[in-house]
């Protein structure tokens, strides 16, 4: 049985004050929830910036939080760029990589986001790697070619004892942000075909390896999502922003997971 994970992007959203604030409400209803929350894995990713205040907010709480980015470099004359051993000083347990926004808009490539695994995995950081198709690729049939293709970038400059210790999601560019969701047959499919991937190098590997969704997941369709027997948790973006969400998808994994 693989833990499901339940990770928040905060993406470029928040602030100190709502740092506090939404990680103090999701604590109170988390240990409302009882012991079962600590059933499933909860991570939120706020702002760099903000790993300190999002700490102390949830220090004895069963949120850990992670970074969005690191850089692969461990430090130096990078002006901008926030180390693997930075995030881990201010807390985080986690980092994403290879986000969708990273590899579009700041031209992160695979080899780049290889790196970036590297590099957390070496700081003890869990780094959960972002895959997925764009609408062109899905379009014309691609989609499967594009998240092998990532994935074996991993494979190829990682080793393949990465995913051990890493956890993928899968974050169709379509489904990001626009309130279209892939449908939960969907997903599924690509995620057994991400697992296939992973079972061609390593069988145990592969059914160890947690596969989250991403892409406009809410409270109205998380349940049907997360009962597909390849989606071990999800990543969300918009509705990680409101703590009476962000718990309702937590209470659909946690009710999963018993
Ligand atoms: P939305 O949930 O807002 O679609 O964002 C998904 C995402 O990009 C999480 O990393």
């Amino acid at each position: 049985m693989r833990t499901p994970v339940i990770a928040g992007n905060w993406k470029m959203n928040g602030s100190s004050e709502m740092a506090r604030d939404l990680c103090g409400q999701l604590t109170d209803k988390l240990i409302q929830a009882g012991e079962t929350a600590r059933n499933i894995d909860i991570v939120v990713c706020p702002p760099a910036i903000l790993l300190h205040p999002v700490s102390d907010a949830i220090a004895g709480s069963p949120i850990q939080s992670g970074s969005q980015d690191i850089d692969q470099n461990t430090s130096g004359a990078y002006t901008g760029q926030t180390a693997a051993s930075m995030v881990v000083d201010a807390g985080a347990k986690y980092t994403l990589v290879g986000h969708s926004e990273r590899r579009t808009i700041f031209g992160e490539t695979d080899e780049m986001v290889a790196a970036k695994t590297t590099t957390a995995l070496e700081h003890n950081l869990t780094p959960i790697i972002c895959i997925g198709e764009t609408q062109q690729e899905r379009e014309a049939d691609q989609t499967e070619d594009v998240v092998k293709r990532q994935v074996l970038a991993i494979v190829e400059n990682c080793g393949i004892s990465a995913l051990h210790h890493a956890i993928l999601a899968y974050e169709p560019v379509w489904a990001i942000g626009t309130g279209l969701t892939a449908s939960p047959e969907q997903a599924q499919q690509v995620h057994q075909f991400i697992r296939q991937q992973l079972a061609a190098n390593d069988s145990a590997i592969a059914e160890g390896c947690r596969i989250l969704y991403g892409g406009s997941m809410k409270p109205e369709n998380a349940s049907d999502l997360l009962a597909q027997d390849d989606i071990d948790g999800g990543l969300i973006g918009g509705a990680s922003l409101n703590s009476t969400d962000f718990f309702a998808i937590c209470a659909a994994a946690i009710q999963q997971a018993a």
